[in-house]
């Protein structure tokens, strides 16, 4: 083995020794030929994680486990991290771009349902978008769809983060980064099984239009394409199928707690303290980011101490985020209610002082509601809009109920 001290001349040097060119290894990647040549020069000398994880897997995949090795032991030496998929496992874009370090690794806890559901939709969907709000795994979710869906897309699986991507991105951009990102060049398939195509695009929420109109020229151009996204806004668009990622059970929260905290801490011992895993699982509304934070926080304070730690405290701490949005919760929030207008603002600031879930009635009964909106049909739509944004949840029986996340409630609350 040759010594090269450069992650690009590595690359470069355990690609051509498995005898692919630039366009091989993006194709087979899921990265773009830009990336893999950005790397290779040291254009980029610091790679997303999730850039080089595909990398790394698709050596992996073809059983160029010397590459694998060879390319794991530098990023690890030098503080690169890369999360590559564990041995066996199939590469070629089922490993997030942007996806918070460490995903691979790591279980996927419940979601049985939503992905026999989601398995069983993406036959015949050929749009479907995840959403629910920062941090509650639908990137996670949608990796593990596509992921278990492989085999039958034949042409391939592609991951494509736009979490990135500018917001000042029109549709002419959003459609520029597309063509670059995927191997959508050439004449269009002829839909049959035999080609078929999927595309994850990850993170749409502050791209809404022009990602929207990317993606319906996607559809009608290819065929063969389809298109798996995940965002926090409802995507409004004919055709698109909608699956609402709810955060997790109480008992698959408690499973993904205990599972962190073991990692972060291995000789924590919380055994009979079962139901103070509970109360911090239902303090934390069984959203995954939060028990991940939670549990490393194990390290350092009690989980009686976290029991009495004000939510706000807690999801303030920082895990090992790829975008800057994702790296605390604190920050997930504010990324999104920076997306609001000054209404929806207004009215979130006063939705976050009512104390449980409340209906519509509710808010027609408050005295004080013409302060947030001028007439009652008004106010209704800007709930609405705040539904599709993901900044409240709505459980819906013969009347709806509305409530917003413990974590979203205390971090509105204090923003001005
Ligand atoms: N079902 C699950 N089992 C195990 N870990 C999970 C699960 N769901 C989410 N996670 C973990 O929780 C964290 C947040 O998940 P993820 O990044 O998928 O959220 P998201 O909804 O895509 O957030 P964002 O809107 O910021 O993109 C990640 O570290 C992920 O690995
Ligand atoms: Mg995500």
């Amino acid at each position: 083995m040759r010594h090269v001290n450069t992650l690009g001349g590595l690359l470069a040097r355990q690609r051509m020794d498995a005898g692919w060119s630039q366009e091989e290894l993006a194709d087979r990647s899921g990265v773009s030929v830009r990336t893999v040549r950005n790397i290779e020069t040291g254009a980029v000398e610091s790679p997303r994680n999730s850039s080089l994880s595909l990398v790394v897997a698709a050596f992996q995949a073809a059983g160029h486990f010397e590459a694998e090795y060879v390319l794991r032991d530098f990023t690890d030496r030098n503080g690169i991290e890369s999360s590559a998929a564990p041995s066996g496992r199939s590469a070629g874009g089922s490993t997030p771009n942007g996806v918070r370090s460490g995903d691979d690794h790591d279980r996927l806890m419940g979601r049985k349902n939503d992905i026999s559901r989601m398995c069983d939709g993406l036959h015949r969907d050929r749009w479907t978008t995840l959403v629910g709000p920062g941090g509650v795994g639908k990137t996670k979710l949608a990796l593990a769809v596509a992921d278990r869906l492989r085999s039958q897309f034949a042409g391939g699986v592609f991951v494509l983060p736009l979490g990135e991507t500018s917001e000042d991105h029109d549709e002419k951009a959003v459609w520029r980064t597309v063509c670059e990102a995927l191997p959508i060049e050439g004449s269009p398939g002829d839909g049959s099984a035999a080609m078929r195509r999927l595309v994850v695009i990850d993170n749409i929420e502050h791209l809404q239009t022009s990602a929207v109109r990317a993606c319906q020229r996607l559809l009608a151009d290819f065929p063969d394409l389809w298109i798996l996204i995940t965002s926090r806004h409802a995507v409004a668009a004919a055709g698109v199928k909608t699956v609402e990622v709810r955060p997790l059970s109480v008992v698959d929260a408690e499973q993904l707690f205990l599972h962190r905290a073991q990692a972060a801490c291995s000789d924590l011992d919380l055994t009979g303290r079962g139901s103070a895993v509970t109360e911090i699982c239902r303090k934390l509304d069984g959203l995954p980011f939060a028990l991940e934070v939670a549990a490393l926080r194990l390290r350092s304070l009690s989980i009686d101490t976290l029991l009495e730690a004000p939510v706000r405290q807690i999801v303030a701490q920082p895990s090992v985020a790829g975008l800057p949005h994702q790296r605390t919760l604190v920050e997930s929030v504010t990324w999104s209610y920076g997306m609001l207008g000054e209404e929806q603002r207004r009215l979130l600031h006063w939705l976050s002082a009512f104390p449980e879930a409340f209906t519509i009635k509710d808010l027609l009964g408050r005295p004080d509601r013409d302060t947030v909106a001028d007439d009652f049909p008004h106010l209704v739509d800007i709930v609405s809009d705040l539904i599709d944004r993901s900044m409240l949840q709505v459980c819906r029986g013969s009347e709806y109920r509305y409530s917003m996340l413990g974590h979203i409630r205390e971090v509105i609350g204090s923003l001005q």
